[in-house]
């Protein structure tokens, strides 16, 4: 008979967990599409462009200056880029990387160069004066792009019909040397002898004008959002944590396991799950019913039908998994998207967010702080190095304390606080006026807001903050219960920070077996379903730690900005999955 609903399920489904993550039937061939829809316009281009080549190489020579900064291949190359699809443009950068053209320089590294160097990225701006064009180029590379200057006199005819063309938003390839600038704003510009659109882009269509859009107006395109200064920034940024994140661990010996996204398992036992099912959930009359020993029918889906012959989930947390590798290898870390139905519209919440989570065994919950505080400092002090201009442009128009706070991030230790001492400071503040706090009941077993977490970090001790020894009772149940103090708290901690509030949050496990079931038994949890979670404890269980970094949050704390939806790439909330 097929299994029913285990308990802990059912709890958690009465508790609304939003959507069904069905797996649809629908497939499409991505590559029979992608090459039908290419062919023909791409060999029209090529002739077109060929004609083209014939009618400039008849040009008598010293007519063009800039022209002759090419080989003829190269003038195939780049004059076949003349206002093109983008399917043909896809195409002809295939084709031209059979062609010698110059060598391509990324605008954060270019440098006062003897060679024509080609430069490829999107228009910001357009300036003509009568005998130039002033055309800044950003490749994404770096903030600032490249300010090329084309003097009309020293650049090719089609180049000269090019910039009449020329828009916000046009992706160009453009030729030239790189020069010392002129002007005070940049250090090196570069001196175009050639300039060609592979894209064009329409500017009464284009959603990005020059002007400062909100970061809400972006969200609306966030498929062309990473085109803006902010969302490109935050984009280098994230990318240059995420390196420095596995840069540590690895250094430190930490080995990277890559756990399951699905799971049968609700590691926080806070139920905030998405299923995952295959079940037909458009035709619920079909939907297997779920039955009693007797055969008779209960309420729900008896999800022994399903893909995975039980109920499945998108999971909350890789730290069950893990756990049974730092049981084996030592220290381990995760990386990965992690999933929650929570519905909350905070500015701090996504309902898929990457989370960090070392695990470590032989390890206390001060091993645990030790290493999340070494792991801060070092993939911060790595930002402030390698971002330089990203964070500058962050603390121009975000937040002015920007890298002041950074940088105290990185030089200064730690608070570590026990729970019962946050109470007693809270409750102390509060006292004096108590009107000015959304949640002014503190006592202990209060499960900290955000409020009180923001409130110890930036005014209490304008620091980052480990609380440490929760109360049990607002805890996970694999946390290790405190032998001293009472018996009412856990060995957890979170880290609290400025501007954020929690940051990452953590404990050593219970690794005592008769401790663990008790504490299941006492929440309700199915022992069967943790069977394999039981068994670390039963083979040469070891005490172990870990926590996880929030790795939305992080980036917000080292960008400075508001909301986590500016964080990563296509933020996922309750009512938006757009993109
Ligand atoms: O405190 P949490 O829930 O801890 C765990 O999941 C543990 N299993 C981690 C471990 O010990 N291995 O989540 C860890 C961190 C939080 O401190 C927060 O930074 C972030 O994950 N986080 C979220 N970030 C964005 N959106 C959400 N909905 C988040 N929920 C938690
Ligand atoms: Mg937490």
């Amino acid at each position: 008979m097929a299994r029913n609903k285990p308990s802990w399920s059912k709890r958690m489904a009465s508790r609304a967990c939003l959507a069904a993550v069905t797996l649809a039937s629908r497939q499409t061939s991505v590559s029979a599409f992608a090459r039908s829809g290419s062919s023909s316009t791409g060999s029209r281009s090529l002739s077109t462009i060929s004609r083209r080549c014939a009618t400039n190489a008849r040009k008598p020579s010293g007519a063009s200056p800039v022209i002759s900064s090419f080989s003829s291949n190269s003038i195939r190359s780049s004059l076949f880029q003349i206002r093109m699809s983008s399917t043909e443009a896809a195409e002809a950068t295939e084709v031209e990387t059979n062609t010698p053209s110059p060598r391509r320089v990324k605008t954060v590294d270019a440098e006062v160069s003897e060679d024509p160097v080609s430069i490829k990225g999107w228009v910001r701006t357009v300036r003509k004066q009568k005998t130039l064009a002033f055309v800044e180029v950003n490749d994404g590379s770096s903030m600032s792009g490249i300010q090329c200057v084309l003097p009309f006199d020293a650049i090719d005819e089609a180049t000269l019909g090019e910039i009449e063309n020329l828009t916000t938003g046009c992706s160009v390839h453009a030729i030239g040397n790189i020069v010392k600038s002129q002007g005070g704003k940049q250090s090196v510009e570069l001196s175009a002898t050639s300039l060609r659109i592979v894209g064009s882009c329409p500017g009464e269509t284009f959603p990005l004008a020059k002007k400062r859009h909100s970061l809400e107006y972006l969200r609306t395109i966030a498929h062309l959002r990473p085109r803006t200064n902010t969302i490109a920034a935050v984009a280098r940024v994230r990318s240059t944590l995420a390196g420095s994140i596995h840069a540590f661990f690895q250094d430190e010996g930490f080995n990277y396991v890559q756990t399951p996204l699905i799971t049968a398992s609700d590691c926080e036992g806070a139920g905030e799950m998405f299923r995952v099912t295959t079940l037909d959930t458009d035709n619920v009359e079909s939907l297997p019913r779920a039955k009693d020993d007797d055969g008779n029918e209960l309420p729900g889906v008896d999800y022994g039908e399903d893909f995975f012959g039980k109920a499945a989930f998108l999971t909350v947390s890789g730290q069950l998994g893990g756990e049974t590798h730092a049981c084996a290898l030592g220290d381990v870390y995760t990386f990965g998207p992690t999933f929650r139905a929570e519905n909350s519209q905070t500015t701090r919440h996504l309902a898929e967010f990457w989370m960090v989570e070392p695990e470590m065994a032989f390890a206390d919950l001060t091993s645990a702080m030790d290493n999340a505080e070494a792991m801060l400092k070092s993939v911060v002090g790595v930002a402030l190095d390698k971002c330089d201009e990203d964070l500058t442009f962050f603390a121009k128009f975000f937040d002015k304390g920007l890298k002041d706070r950074l940088q105290k991030l990185v030089s200064k230790p730690f608070v570590r606080l026990p729970y019962r001492d946050a109470i007693k400071y809270l409750q102390e503040e509060i006292a004096k006026d108590p009107s000015k706090w959304q949640f002014p009941d503190v006592e202990f077993g209060t499960d900290l807001a955000t409020e009180h977490e923001r409130w110890l970090a930036e005014k209490k001790f304008e620091s980052a903050v480990f609380v440490y020894n929760y109360p049990k009772k607002i805890k996970a149940f694999y946390m290790r219960d405190n032998d001293e103090d009472g018996g009412e708290t856990v060995n957890a901690m979170d880290l609290l920070v400025p501007g954020v509030g929690e940051l990452v949050g953590g404990s050593q496990r219970e690794e005592r077996m008769d401790v663990l079931v008790d504490k299941m038994r006492e929440l309700d949890l199915d022992e069967d379903d943790y069977w394999w979670y039981l068994d670390l404890r039963r083979f040469g269980s070891v005490p172990h730690s870990g926590y996880g970094l929030g790795f939305e949050r992080l980036v917000t704390y080292v960008c400075g900005i508001e909301n986590i939806r500016d964080a990563i790439a296509f933020p996922r909330y309750p009512g938006s999955a757009e993109f």
